[in-house]
C-alpha cells in the first residue's frame, strides 16, 4: 500500500473515496464537512439524513453526487477532552471502520481529512501518528485500498504529519 501525506483541497481529489470529518448527527457542519457539502451538492445531505447518524469512532458511507470522488465515507472523530476518555481509541476506529468500508466497496484509492484535528480539538501530533499507524496497519486483505492519501490542507497539519509520516517509514 502506498501511503502520501498531500496538501489539498479535498472535495477536489479524483480518487474513490473521501473521507469526511463528520459529525454524529451527519448533519453538515464547518470545516472539512461544510466544504463537502457544499461542493457534492444538495444529494449528500439527503442521503445523510437517510443514514440516521453514526455514533463516533463509526463509519458511514454515501455517494459522492457532484464530487469527482466516487463515495464519501462520513466518520465521527472525538472531540478531544484530556486524552483520558478514549479519545485515542475512538480516533483509531475511526480509521479502522473507514478503511474496512472502502474495501467492502472496492475503492483503490482512498483520501482521508485530518479527522478531529479542527474544531474537535485533537492534537494533530497524536492524530497523526494514529492516522499513519491504523492506515499503514490495516490487515492486507480482499479489496484493501492501494492508494492512501492523508491529506491536510494548511500548514501546521502539513509539516506534522510530513514528519510522523517519515518517522514511521524509517523505522
Ligand atoms: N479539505 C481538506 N481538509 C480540510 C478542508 C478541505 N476543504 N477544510 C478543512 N480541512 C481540515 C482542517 O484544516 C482540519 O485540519 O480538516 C481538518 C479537520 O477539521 P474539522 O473540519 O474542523 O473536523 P473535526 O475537528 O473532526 O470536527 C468535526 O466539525 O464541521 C464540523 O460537522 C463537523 O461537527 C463536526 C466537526
Amino acid at each position: 500500500m502506498q501511503v502520501q501525506v498531500v496538501q489539498a483541497d479535498i472535495t477536489t481529489l479524483e480518487v474513490h473515496a473521501i473521507v469526511n470529518a463528520a459529525n454524529s448527527r451527519l448533519a453538515g457542519g464547518g470545516g472539512v464537512d461544510g466544504a463537502i457539502h457544499a461542493a457534492a451538492g444538495h444529494g449528500l445531505m439527503q442521503a445523510c439524513r437517510e443514514l440516521g447518524g453514526c455514533p463516533t469512532g463509526e463509519a458511514r458511507i454515501t455517494p459522492a453526487f457532484d464530487l469527482p470522488a466516487r463515495f464519501v465515507i462520513h466518520t465521527v472523530g472525538p472531540v478531544w477532552v484530556d486524552g483520558l476518555r478514549g479519545e485515542p481509541d475512538l480516533l483509531r476506529n475511526c480509521y479502522r471502520s473507514s478503511m474496512a468500508l472502502a474495501a467492502r466497496h472496492g475503492c483503490e484509492s482512498v483520501a482521508f481529512s485530518a479527522i478531529s484535528c479542527g474544531v474537535y480539538g485533537y492534537p494533530v501530533e497524536q492524530a497523526a501518528r494514529i492516522a499513519v499507524d491504523e492506515v499503514l496497519g490495516t490487515p492486507s486483505g480482499d479489496g484493501i485500498p492501494s492508494r492512501v492519501l492523508l491529506v491536510c490542507f494548511a500548514e501546521p497539519t502539513l509539516g506534522i504529519y510530513r514528519r510522523v509520516l517519515a518517522e514511521r517509514q524509517t523505522t
